[in-house]
């Protein structure tokens, strides 16, 4: 049953809930524990009650009486801090706010860093589409359906003839056809791979250089990949090309650069010492012909390296596992 002393300590505590300012709230003080507030009278009350009901009601009335004072406190406190600004009251002792500010996910400032290195070199930027016809993404690649070497792509199928891009080479013959020659663009996009463990996710991005024009020959590809290696990864670090075979650039190499995890001495990460990047080449004649160029004319190389993998092989950075990078957990984002 609620007594009169539980009315009281309710209407006292919304009254201090409802003080605006220290001075209503300094009244709301005098009015309930004052010397002749309210609950000092109830406290002389208590003589004329009989020994037993003055014991427990002299007990429910300090309760009520402290749940009272700690409100007013409270309240005191919390105008104080409501009032820094006003120019009323400061406490610079207080631990200041951090403001909540986000940045760019460490793998879209590689992007724009890399858009930027080859920008210097006259790169323009491009994007092709990432859901592309089986003509782009293997055909006009000299991969014809059913070739063995599209088995190396693990492509995710909408349906029989669109995929889902997996490489930026799907750019090569959609620019040669919409810019004929010269040519000199750098493609970022997303790509899909049915494949996951520590130096592979399902969705990466790669980088394509692409450069058209008369008398390109493999020293202007030497060149440009010496450019950004210097510019990404400093003078001090060493890449080097592998021998290989894709069906759209002939020669072809894939190139490693020293691991960055383990310093070339060889790691779980990497192979032996040597980190692979990418894939680049001469591009291939009939590559040439299906962008509606002669190759008799004209000659080009390209270039296609992972995004991710270049920012992980960073030296110093350390990161092991390539899956770490797209699970947004903010410990690890807000070290970029
Ligand atoms: C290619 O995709 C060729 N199109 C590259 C190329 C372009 C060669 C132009 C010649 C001329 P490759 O399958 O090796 O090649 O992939 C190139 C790079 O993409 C890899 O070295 C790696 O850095 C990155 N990559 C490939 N698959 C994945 C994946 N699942 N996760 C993360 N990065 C990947």
């Amino acid at each position: 049953m609620r007594t009169n002393l539980d009315q009281l300590k309710d209407e006292a505590l919304t009254t201090i809930a409802g003080a605006g300012t220290p001075e209503v709230l300094e009244a709301a003080r005098v009015h309930y524990l004052g010397r002749k507030g309210i609950f000092s009278q109830r406290m002389k009350e208590l003589s004329q009650l009989a020994t037993g009901k003055r014991k427990t009601t002299g007990q429910i009335l300090n309760a009520a009486k402290n749940e009272v004072a700690a409100a007013l406190k409270n309240k005191g406190q919390a105008l104080k801090e409501s009032r820094v600004g006003e120019g009323t009251w400061l406490d610079v002792t207080l631990p200041g706010k951090k403001p909540l500010t986000g940045h760019l996910h460490p793998i879209t400032q590689t992007i724009y860093e890399i858009e930027n290195i080859f920008h210097k070199l006259g790169f323009v930027r491009r994007r092709y589409p990432e859901v592309e016809t089986d003509w782009y993404a293997f055909e006009s690649l000299n991969m014809p359906q059913n070739h063995p070497a599209r088995d190396e792509w693990e492509t995710f199928y909408i349906n029989d003839k669109t995929v889902i891009t997996p490489h930026t080479s799907n750019g090569q013959v959609r620019e040669m056809e919409q810019f004929g020659s010269p040519v000199r663009m750098i493609n970022i996009s997303r790509c899909g791979r049915r494949q996951s463990d520590l130096s592979h996710i399902p969705t990466f991005y790669q980088f394509e250089g692409l450069v058209v024009d008369q008398g390109i020959n493999i020293t202007h590809l030497k060149g440009t990949l010496d450019f950004f290696v210097r510019e990404y990864f400093g003078k001090e670090r060493a890449y080097r090309l592998r021998p290989t075979d894709f069906r759209f650039t002939e020669p072809s190499f894939e190139v490693d650069v020293t691991c960055g995890l383990c310093g070339g001495k060889g790691c779980r990460y990497c192979k032996a010492g040597w980190s692979e990047l990418g894939g680049a080449g001469m591009v291939h004649p009939q590559v040439l012909k299906n962008g509606n160029l002669d190759p008799k004319n004209v000659a080009g190389f390209a270039f296609g390296w992972g995004v991710e993998r270049v920012f992980m092989m960073r030296e110093n950075l350390n990161i092991p596992d390539i899956r770490v990078l797209y699970q947004n957990d903010l410990r690890f984002l807000e070290q970029f």
